[in-house]
């Protein structure tokens, strides 16, 4: 049996999708606050509502469980500023609940959601896993921390924790709301509605995306493998486009004419990111297979059978 914390959400369902696809029994523990049930819709899942934060949810959810990929988390940097103690309780609290719950039940193994925003807005590209951390915001904080734990619990608690830091995910599911929603699903979201797309500063900061399916398949390889216990790895596509670019291949993804706009940079928008996914490939055996632009398309596709509206060419 699998648990994966977090999935109801958007890398939570497609490695609860993949996990059903290679025939094993899934456990979702999911407290639904940004996930929600139709992101499992038609798959064959046991669903439990529940906090990371409780203990006794927590203990639930991990019995007979052997393998743990651990999602679930508050994901906004801006928000992560704002309320700092809310983040540390769900991201950090939490997170040292699930690390707990799994040692106490026996799991063999967890993979856990880290992030490169923790590198922060250091120079030096690519980034590789030996590369200086840089926390600027409480999100980045947590993150760090969890790598920490992943540490702790691998070298002396009798628990493999394996930690991957995700770059810019993006795919079906992925939710565009708010303003600081992720640039992806923004763009495909306002070009399938006729809308202009809104560029930060000149656009020509870079972004290493990864698809969503690509993160599954190393989320699963992390706990199902032996290896890299306590380390923590780059999980991105290994290669940089600029926000100009995107724009324009989101722009030739939909089939009518897309307008730009630039405005104001954002204050704190990290200048250029980039993994190297050598580690991953070496110790995990994963590396990035999706082409960008057949994703992309996927994408856009699913926005369009949600109800995104067509503008005729
Ligand atoms: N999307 C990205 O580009 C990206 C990049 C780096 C790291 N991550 C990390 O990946 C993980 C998944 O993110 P996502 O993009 O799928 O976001 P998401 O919001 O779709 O998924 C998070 C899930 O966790 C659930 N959740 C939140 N608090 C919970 C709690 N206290 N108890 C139980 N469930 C709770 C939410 O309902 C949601 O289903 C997170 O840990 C996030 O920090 C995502």
């Amino acid at each position: 049996m699998w648990l994966v914390t977090g999935g109801a959400g958007f890398i939570g369902s497609h490695t609860v999708e993949l996990l059903r696809k290679k025939g094993h029994s899934v456990r979702v523990l999911d407290n639904l606050s940004t996930g929600s049930r139709d992101n499992l819709e038609g798959l064959d899942v046991e669903l439990m509502v529940g906090s990371i934060e409780d203990p006794d949810a927590v203990a639930r959810a991990m019995k007979g469980v052997e393998r743990v990929v651990h999602l679930a988390a508050r994901i906004s940097v801006p928000e992560s500023v704002e309320s700092p103690l809310l983040y540390d309780a769900t991201n950090v609290h939490g997170t040292l609940q699930v690390l707990e719950g799994a040692r106490r039940a026996g799991v063999q193994r967890v993979s856990l959601a880290s992030s490169c925003a923790i590198y922060g807005s250091l120079p030096g590209l690519p980034k590789l896993e030996t590369s200086p951390i840089h926390c600027e915001s409480p999100y980045a904080a947590n993150k760090a921390a969890n790598e920490m734990y992943a540490r702790s619990y691998s070298e002396t608690m009798g628990l493999e924790v394996v930690a991957l830091r995700y770059f810019n995910v993006f795919g079906p599911r992925q939710d565009p709301a708010g303003p600081y929603g992720a640039v992806i699903p923004k763009f495909v979201e306002w070009a399938l509605a006729g809308q202009t797309l809104t560029i930060f500063g000149d656009g020509e900061q870079g972004r290493d995306f990864v698809s969503v399916r690509d993160v599954a398949r190393a989320n699963v390889m992390a706990a199902s493998g032996d290896a890299g216990a306590g380390e923590v790895f780059n999980v991105g596509g290994g290669r940089m486009m600029t926000i100009n670019q995107l724009a324009a291949q989101v722009s030739a993804a939909v089939p009518h004419e897309v307008s730009f706009r630039h405005e104001a940079p954002r204050p704190g928008d990290v200048r250029a990111s980039m993994a190297s996914v050598d580690k991953a490939s070496e110790i995990l055996g994963w590396k990035p297979e999706a082409d960008f632009d057949a994703a992309l398309a996927e994408t856009v596709e699913w926005f369009v059978q949600r109800g995104g509206e067509l503008v005729p060419g």
